[in-house]
């Protein structure tokens, strides 16, 4: 049994893809180029925006989507304690001011309650984090926000295709600017690193496509300082093919997330809320006896994997930023998280497996 096995998902593409890279190598079309664009125009109607730009991945993204808003500096950034550091290091490099807010209890995004209370005058943006694949509360945040020029941005690096249940609008499509992953193991991978930024306001899309290509327009006219951050050619390729299976392979998730909780019953284990909408990058419970569980999971050949052991203010890097805050939620979270396996090609035989194997954990 396997977390995640990329190669066996992509099998019935792979031919369809390695022709199709083929002609890139043909045409000697490398970098940006018809296949990026392509890719652009099919992700961006697929999340419902207008615009969509390629980046070399994630981290990039969160960091041009800050930069495009032109904020003074050291304009605070609101943004969960619970997510992977790049959130948090994004608007550090975008010489911001990160402030951290709980998650919810048993669940996996941003407090609305919590974060109204950390609104100031200083408050200039918030990046809410789809963390798993689930949709943060976006209603009731933009009830909060209504009226106070506050950016809104998504972190949907782990939430391709998920949606919001009150809207039924798709992430991407939230808030002013989106940021996604396509790291191999997302719902959508690229075989390497890559990464896009959705929007619908023009100016943003002008300003971050000037950003990610060393701040020129125009060839040799570099209006602005950029980085070299564009979504390699070849990953693109790969991306639209793949973009094809998304729906087919986050529907598979979602069964076996719907078998877990309706089948693991164990007075040790808590399982977080998930909604509707949610498209399981990750299944994620939290285990009392954490280590012995670990332990056992290793013993029954069962992999997982642990989605994120450290909050961001307690993560080295970041620890003299936040100093002493505590966030009960996410501390409960990842201190006792477990990530089940929730790779798509899982037989039913399989999740009845994993399933008894965890109800008899004592
Ligand atoms: C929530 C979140 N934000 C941002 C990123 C950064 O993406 P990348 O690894 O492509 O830089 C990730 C990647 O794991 C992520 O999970």
């Amino acid at each position: 049994m396997k977390f995640l096995d990329i190669a066996k998902q992509d099998l019935e593409l792979k031919n369809k893809i390695f022709k199709e890279i083929d002609k890139v190598i043909k045409t000697n079309d490398f970098i940006l180029g018809k296949k990026v664009e392509e890719f652009e125009k099919n992700f961006s109607k697929y999340c419902g925006t207008k615009f969509a730009i390629g980046c070399a991945n994630g981290t990039d993204a969160l960091t041009l989507a800050l930069e495009s808003l032109g904020l003074p500096k050291n304009s605070e950034v609101i943004l969960p304690a619970m997510t992977w550091c790049s959130t948090a290091f994004a608007v550090i490099k975008a010489n911001l001011k990160p402030v951290l807010v709980d998650i919810e209890t048993d669940k996996s995004t941003i407090s609305i309650e919590s974060l109204e209370k950390k609104i100031n005058k200083k408050t200039k943006a918030i990046i809410i984090v789809h963390l798993y694949g689930e949709c943060c509360d976006i209603t009731n945040l933009k009830k909060i926000i209504k009226n106070k020029n506050i950016y809104l941005i998504e972190d949907a690096a782990q939430a391709h295709g998920a949606y919001d249940l009150i809207s039924n609008k798709k992430v991407g499509n939230l808030g002013d600017l989106a940021c996604f992953s396509f790291y191999p193991g997302k719902n959508i991978g690229a075989y390497g690193d890559g990464g896009m930024i959705t929007t619908n306001n023009q100016k943003f899309f002008n300003k971050i496509k000037q950003l990610r290509n060393m701040g020129q327009k125009l060839k040799n006219d570099h209006k602005v300082i950029g980085v070299n951050s564009r979504l390699d050619t070849i990953q693109a390729t790969i991306l639209n093919e793949k973009l094809k299976k998304l729906n087919y392979f986050n529907n598979k998730r979602k069964f076996i997330a719907n078998y877990y909780k309706k089948n693991i019953k164990n007075k040790l284990i808590i399982k977080l809320k998930y909604s509707d909408g949610c498209v399981y990058h990750q299944y994620v419970i939290k285990v009392y006896k954490l280590k012995k569980f670990l332990y056992y999971l290793t013993k029954y050949k069962i992999p997982y994997g642990r989605h994120y052991p450290k909050p961001i203010h307690k993560l080295t890097a970041l620890k003299k930023y936040f100093n002493k805050e505590v966030y009960i939620n996410s501390e409960s979270l990842s201190s006792k998280c477990v990530s089940l396996p929730i790779n798509p090609l899982l037989k039913i035989k399989d999740l009845e497996y994993i399933c008894s194997v965890i109800n008899k954990f004592r």
